[in-house]
């Protein structure tokens, strides 16, 4: 072994030993919570303990999530020709709102690069990119990323910890909604059919799934759903009530603006057809996907795929139009990043095509991933947009 490979063999010995620190630390605080509330939490507040506790959780750790070296790769990471061509829209929405562009949940920051680097180059910058982050570790990861050449738009970017009172322009976030937190439910035997909501007790110090007869909501809707689709006793789902609460808040920010909301899911008949019955919770870690989220607390991801008839119900209630709703690969079509491949030069369209090529593959993220707009469109929908055109399924909503 080298020197060189000696050190690196420590270093990542040590991080190995930080992260288990951190993780029994953050089993420690949950199981804490649990006794204190009598023996069981519900899966949403574990899922919210698991990614977001302040220092511990998944996301507010100073754990490598993006990329090839981290846990997984999200569209932005996989090509710049994905934010060049969210530049694209960005352009449509800023002259028909306001020249401003609000990012929610920026990762590592290649996507706000991306974007106000296409944006510079033609002369349509932002008057301000803000980007709406709550972990710290990310808005240094960020700061880093977008400083890291000085731009000469450096200073119209600024972090932001609350959503905005009013917000004109367009707002963004890619999967950001998938990361929050969802109750599980599981529908029993019996007529009317009992729903359960699966949730996490201690058993000799581990923790271990534990269930309880359902109430509110997330038992109301569970019900409403076993009726609508005949669903079969056994049938499990996850209802993202969070979601759709931020999805709704947003009818009370957004004055003159689109939200693009971009992430995997489907219209809720699709959600709860019998093939689902297991639900969609799925971890990642490594590059490696597990469905177990009480394993590894703190050093994977925890997410669920997105109801979109009820962030499309959510959006309505709080007073917002659905402005258009498609693929990611109909999308990005439409947004142009077909030509954005033969703009580039010659030694670099290969390795980008391939990846251009993931983001629209029908039987990968082009279909599985969906962008939802809205906004307060005044009746107009997407036809001042022109980037749903020819493909909005809103109607199948
Ligand atoms: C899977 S990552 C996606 C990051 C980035 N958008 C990308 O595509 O690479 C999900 C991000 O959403 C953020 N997030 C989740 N809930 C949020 C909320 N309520 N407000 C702001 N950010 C949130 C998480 O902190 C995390 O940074």
């Amino acid at each position: 072994m080298t020197h060189h490979a000696e050190v690196r063999g420590t270093m990542r010995e040590n991080s190995q030993d930080d992260e288990s620190a951190r993780s029994e630390k953050l089993k420690r605080r949950i199981a804490d919570e649990i006794e204190a509330s009598g023996g069981w939490i519900n899966f949403a507040r574990f899922m919210d303990l698991a990614l977001y506790t302040p220092k511990l959780g998944y996301y507010f750790s100073d754990a490598e999530i993006f990329g090839e070296s981290g846990d997984f790769v999200t569209a932005p990471e996989l090509t710049p020709l994905f934010g060049r061509a969210i530049a694209g829209a960005a352009r449509k929405i800023m002259a028909l709102c306001a020249p401003r562009i609000l990012e929610v949940g920026a990762g590592t920051g290649r996507l706000a690069l991306d974007v106000l680097n296409e944006l510079d180059a033609s002369g349509d910058l932002p008057e301000s990119y803000a980007i709406l982050e709550h972990s710290e570790t990310l808005r240094a990861r960020q700061k880093k990323t977008l400083g890291k050449d000085s731009p000469r738009w450096f200073d119209r970017v600024k972090w932001i910890d609350e959503t905005p009172e009013r917000f004109d322009g367009l707002v963004f976030a890619n999967e950001v909604l998938d990361a929050m937190p969802v109750h599980r439910l599981r529908l029993g035997g019996g007529t009317p059919p009992a729903v359960f909501e699966c949730g996490v007790a201690l058993e000799r110090g581990d923790f271990e799934w534990s269930e309880r007869l359902a109430s509110g909501v997330p038992r109301e809707r569970m019900e409403a759903a076993a009726v609508e689709y005949a669903l079969p006793e056994g049938f499990v789902a996850e209802i993202g009530l969070a979601a759709e609460d931020w999805v709704r808040s947003w009818g009370g920010v957004l004055g003159k603006g689109v939200f693009l909301l971009v992430d995997y899911g489907t219209p809720r008949r699709e959600r709860f057809h019998p093939r689902r019955g297991g639900g969609t919770l799925m971890c990642c870690r490594r590059h490696r996907v597990c469905d177990e989220p009480l394993s590894c607390v703190g050093l994977q991801d925890i997410t669920a795929h997105i109801d979109f008839t009820a962030i499309a119900d959510a959006a309505s209630d709080g007073g917002l139009d659905i402005l258009g709703y498609t693929t990611q690969a109909a999308f990005l079509l439409n947004c142009g990043i077909v030509d954005l491949i033969a703009r580039l030069p010659p030694s670099r369209r290969v390795k980008e095509t391939r990846a251009v090529q993931r983001l629209l593959a029908p039987e990968g993220m082009g279909e599985l991933f969906k962008v939802i707009a809205i906004g307060k469109g005044g009746g107009e929908g997407d036809s001042a947009l022109g980037i749903f055109s020819g493909y909005d399924r809103s109607a199948g909503l």
